[in-house]
This record gives structure tokens, sequence and C-alpha cells, in this order.
């Protein structure tokens, strides 16, 4: 069969990768086969189909019929084309973290980013622009001597694109904002194949790609606003469990101040059957204000915190790469003592009964505080749907090793995550309808949890752009 369908398309195998014989005939390939070989005849570049489907992630690795490494914005123009026309599932990988199955990665057509891989610095216009195919710690260490620096991500071997395309929460967040609100342009294949760039002049597509990920096109190259960078001040400590009064007492006040270089993180922890709570400290500056004062009376049992380099920072800061992973999203409005109480609770009681079912669970439910005026540095777009004050996006990552327990711990991180919406209502807060961060949301999360009243505007936006639903035969959130 195979083999009939390679002799029926003209094809050259030199310039495409192929899953291996065992991959292509596990499905119904004639017709995918036939679109590989259609995109190889197109293109002009080879690529490394093992490199081009790997995730972070096992959860999110598939086995593609083929992959591609487009090389510029014509390429994937004509990879669009023949994908559209021969109604070809497919998907787009630019860092490779997402961690929902079918976002990134695919059975049919993989298309990695990978060779869009430049840093340009224009320090005319006071911008940087960035190839899609790039990692955070990649573009920081490239800035670094440059002395200017972009709102990005705060974890090595995170994806340019996935996390601008979906909002963007940074360690300089509280001061400029979320990295959607430091996009000056894009270059955009759209999902008919033509080449576009997108500005604040386009009404439409600008409020659709800040926070509508692949809805919308491909996009080759982000153009963001830089800002001047020096020395920073930042770390990691880990705690025992018996200084859990004390950490929420520092963060109950360092959420009352307000000095919008300092940024925290406070993960409580469990992991190989031990509870710990690890704090992430940053300060935009070599020397910190007073606000971790709190923070560091508090006894460790490791880490430091130092004067140190951005992208040496970053790159120090690991996720724990391979094993199975989940994602959702916990939108508060302030970690108050209840939230806090509910966050550790939470970790004790899924981790310790998730482990009970595999040893090398690890759950991390992490507070992630910023300043009141986060929302305040852009203008309307279609993540968050509402910008009149803060949501605290709140990370809840869940890692383990049997495939078999997967839909356990779906369920497990959507009851934590509504666990602590109840306790958010119960304590006041106004989080009916706190918008989930789409780049956190666990499939299946209601559209309307995450775009809001965005919803209604971003499916016209999409029919619109988009008539024949190319961009259905991707994966994730769909309009
Ligand atoms: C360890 C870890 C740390 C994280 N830290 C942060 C953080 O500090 N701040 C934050 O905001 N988020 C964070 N996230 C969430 C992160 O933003 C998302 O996982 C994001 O989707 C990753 O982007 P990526 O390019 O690596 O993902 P990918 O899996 O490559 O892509 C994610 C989505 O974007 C689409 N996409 C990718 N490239 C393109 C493109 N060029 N054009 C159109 N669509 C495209 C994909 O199709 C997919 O739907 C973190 C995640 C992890 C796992
Ligand atoms: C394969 O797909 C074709 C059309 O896409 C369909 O007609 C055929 O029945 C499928 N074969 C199998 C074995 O599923
Ligand atoms: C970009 O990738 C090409 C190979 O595809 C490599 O030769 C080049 O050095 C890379 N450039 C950067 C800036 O990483
Ligand atoms: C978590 O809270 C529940 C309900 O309030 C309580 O029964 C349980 O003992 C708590 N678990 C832990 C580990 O604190
Ligand atoms: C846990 O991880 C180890 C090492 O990767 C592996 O050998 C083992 O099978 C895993 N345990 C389970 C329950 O899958
Ligand atoms: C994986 O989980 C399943 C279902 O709970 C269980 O039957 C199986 O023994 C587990 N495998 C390992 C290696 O622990
Ligand atoms: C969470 O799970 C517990 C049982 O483990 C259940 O009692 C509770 O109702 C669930 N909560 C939510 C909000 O789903
Ligand atoms: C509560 O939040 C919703 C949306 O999240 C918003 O529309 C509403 O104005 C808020 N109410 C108050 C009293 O702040
Ligand atoms: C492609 O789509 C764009 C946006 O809808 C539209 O302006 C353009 O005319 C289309 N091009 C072709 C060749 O159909």
């Amino acid at each position: 069969m195979a083999l009939a369908t390679l002799l029926l398309c003209a094809f050259s195998l030199t310039l495409l990768s192929y899953g291996r014989p065992e991959v292509l005939e596990n499905r119904n390939s004639s017709d995918l086969l036939c679109t590989c070989n259609k995109i190889a005849v197109a293109l002009s570049g080879a690529s490394q189909y093992v490199f081009d489907i790997e995730h972070a992630f096992s959860s999110s690795t598939e086995a593609s019929a083929c992959s591609v490494e487009p090389g510029s914005a014509e390429d994937l123009s004509k990879i669009l084309r023949i994908l559209g026309s021969t109604r070809t599932p497919f998907a787009v990988k630019g860092g490779g973290h997402a961690t929902n199955p079918g976002f990134s990665s695919t059975t049919g057509v993989q298309i990695s980013m990978s060779r869009f891989n430049e840093t340009n610095v224009n320090s005319k216009s006071g911008t940087v622009e960035v190839g899609a195919g790039l990692t955070w710690d990649q573009v920081y260490v490239t800035l670094e001597p440059t002395g200017v620096n972009v709102v990005g991500g705060r974890i090595s071997g995170i994806g340019v694109s996935g996390l601008t395309l979906g909002g963007g929460y940074s360690y300089l967040s509280s001061q400029y904002g979320l990295t959607i609100d430091n996009v000056a342009g894009y270059e955009l294949v759209l999902p008919n194949g033509t080449v576009t760039s997108v500005t604040s002049n386009d009404n439409d597509l600008w409020f659709g790609l800040r926070g509508g990920l692949n809805n919308f096109g491909i996009v080759t190259k982000f153009i963001f606003q830089s800002h001047p960078q020096g020395d920073i001040w930042a770390g990691i400590l880990l705690y025992a469990e018996d200084q859990l009064h004390a950490i929420k007492k520092a963060l109950v006040s360092f959420q009352r101040k307000s000095d919008t270089k300092a940024s925290v993180m406070v993960s409580p922890t469990y992991s190989l059957n031990q509870f710990f709570i690890s704090v992430i400290y940053f300060y935009d500056a070599p020397t910190p204000s007073e606000v971790f004062d709190d923070f560091l009376a508090i006894p460790t049992i490791e880490g430091s915190v130092s004067r140190t380099i951005f992208s040496d920072f970053v790159q120090s800061l690991n996720s724990q790469p391979g094993l199975r992973t989940f994602y959702n999203g916990a939108p508060v409005t302030q970690y108050s003592p209840a939230v806090f109480d509910a966050f550790v609770n939470q970790t004790k009681l899924w981790g310790a009964r998730l482990s009970a079912l595999d040893k090398n669970v690890t759950l991390t439910l992490s507070l992630e505080p910023f300043d009141k005026g986060l929302f305040s540095h852009g203008s309307a777009s279609a993540y968050p749907p509402d910008r009149s004050h803060a949501v605290l996006p709140s990370s809840l990552t869940l890692q383990w090793s049997n495939a078999s327990l997967d839909e356990t711990m779906a369920y497990a991180l959507r009851n934590i995550s509504d666990t602590i919406h109840a306790t958010a209502l119960a304590d006041g807060q106004n989080v009916s309808h706190a918008a989930v961060y789409v780049n956190y949301a666990l499939f299946g999360t209601p559209l309307e949890n995450i775009y809001g009243g965005n919803v209604e505007r971003l499916r016209k936006i999409r029919a619109g752009i988009d008539p024949e639903d190319v961009m259905g035969l991707a994966g994730g959130w769909k309009f």
C-alpha cells in the first residue's frame, strides 16, 4: 500500500523526513504520504524527523507521518496551501512545551519552526526581531551583551512562539505587562498562504493574535519592544514544611507592597513522597529593595540568591523533561491566607494520593503574584478578556510516568483548580468569571472560561480570515 502510494505521487525522499515504516503503516496513510510527497517536491531543505516531532514532555509527543522544517515564509505558504487543499491534519511546533496532547503534535504532518532562528536588535526603533523557532533562553543569551531585553519566559526551553501567542507572563510583567503588551508586530503566513505583516493598524488580526494562538495562521517572526537590562538579583530557595506559616505571612505582606521590579513565584511541591516549598526570587536591579525582607528572614534548607545576569538565571532553571506532564490554571485575584492554605492542602492531599499510584509523581502548585496594574500596559486582546483588574494565573503542574494514569491525572488537575476556585469565591474574591490563562488551561476547559466575552468576536474573526478552516486541521483551542 505504502509503496503503491509512493509510486503514484511524484516525490523526492531527500527533502523530507518520514516516520519509521511501522509508523506509516499504522494509519490510513495513503493520503498522508501523498501530502508528504507534495510538500517535499515544493520545498528546499532537509529535516530531522526525530528532532522535529520531539516535545518537552512524553505525553505531548506523537509519531507523525512526516515532518518538515520550512526555511522561509514562502516555504510555509506552499505547505499551508498543500495541507489546506488536501485537508491533511498537521501541527506547528515552536518550543514544543505545550502539555496538551495534539496542540503542537500530530499523527499527520509535523511542522517544526526551528529554522526561524534569528534575533536582530534594531536600536533605532527600540525593537528586537525574533524568529518563531527560538526559545527564550536562546534569545536572552543573544541579547545579554546588547544591554536590552524583551519581556518573555521565566524557565529555559520555553518557546517564544507559544508563550507569545498565548499571552506571556514574565519576571518583567509587573513593570511592562504581558509579552503580548510588548509586541510591535508579527510576520504571519495567513491560512490561505498569503504572507503578511500585522501591526496595531490591523484591527481584527492584532486583537486575535494576542492570545489567540494558532487560529489565524503561522507566525514566522515577532517584533518586540525592547527595554534596558542591567544585572539582576535572583535565585531559588527551598523551605521545609515547618516554615509554611512564615512563608504565608511573607507572601501576604509582599502583595501589599508595590515594587514592580520585584517578582516571586511560591511553589508548594510534593515530589518523591516529600513535601517542600520552593520560592523563585527576582529583582530587576543588582540589589533588591526591602520588599523581600520578610521572606529572607526565613530559614531555608537549600538554594541561593544573589546578583547575577538575566540569561544565566533563566538558563539555571529547568523543567523536568521527558515525564508525562499536564498543566492547569487556577485564576485568583489575590493569594490571601485562605487561598494559600488551599494550595498547600491540595498539594499534600493530591500529592500523597497520586504518589501511591505512581511513585514518580511531582505535583507543583505555583502562586504567582503580580502588580495590580498587570493588565494596564496593553490594549484589548483575545486574552485576557477583562483588563480592568489583575488576575493571577497560578500554574498547576503535574508530572508522572505511567501512561495508563493520564485520565486520573487530568481529573486531579481539574479537581484542584475547581477546589481553589471555590476557596477564592468563599474568600470573597470576584473570580466567578476570572479567565484561565490559555497557556495553562488543561484540555477540555470551555473556551468561555479562557476567552470570556471575546469568544463571539474571535469566532467571527476566524471565519473571515480562514473561511476554509485550514487552521482547524491543527489542534489547540479552536474558535
Ligand atoms: C516548564 C514550563 C514553564 C513555563 N513558564 C511560563 C512562563 O513563565 N510564562 C508563561 O506565560 N507561560 C509559561 N509556560 C507556558 C508556556 O507559555 C506554554 O507551554 C507555551 O505554549 C509554550 O510555547 P512553545 O512554543 O514552547 O510551545 P509549542 O508546544 O511549540 O506551541 C504551543 C502552541 O502554540 C502554537 N504555535 C507554536 N508556534 C506557532 C507559530 N509559529 N505560529 C502559530 N502557532 C504556533 C502551537 O501550534 C501550539 O498550539 C511554561 C510552560 C512550561 C512547560
Ligand atoms: C482511508 O481513507 C480513505 C479516504 O480518506 C477512505 O476512503 C478509506 O476507507 C480509508 N481506509 C481505511 C482502511 O480506513
Ligand atoms: C540557525 O540555524 C542554522 C541551521 O539551520 C545554523 O547554521 C545557524 O547557526 C543558526 N543561527 C543561530 C543564530 O542560531
Ligand atoms: C485538606 O482539607 C480537607 C478539607 O478541609 C481536610 O479534610 C484535610 O485534612 C486537609 N488535608 C491536608 C493534608 O491538610
Ligand atoms: C519511575 O521512573 C523510573 C525511572 O525513570 C522508571 O524506571 C519507573 O518505571 C517509573 N515508575 C513508574 C511507576 O512508572
Ligand atoms: C500503571 O497503572 C496501571 C493502572 O493503574 C496499573 O495497572 C499498572 O500496574 C501501572 N504500571 C506500573 C509500571 O506501575
Ligand atoms: C474533588 O474530589 C473530591 C474527592 O476526591 C470530591 O469530594 C470533590 O467534590 C471534588 N471537588 C470538585 C470541586 O470537583
Ligand atoms: C468582577 O469580574 C468581572 C469579570 O471578571 C467584571 O466584569 C466585574 O466588573 C467585576 N466586578 C467587580 C465588582 O469588580
Ligand atoms: C488570503 O486571505 C486574506 C485575509 O482574509 C485576504 O485578504 C487575501 O485576499 C487572501 N488571498 C488569496 C489569494 O485568496
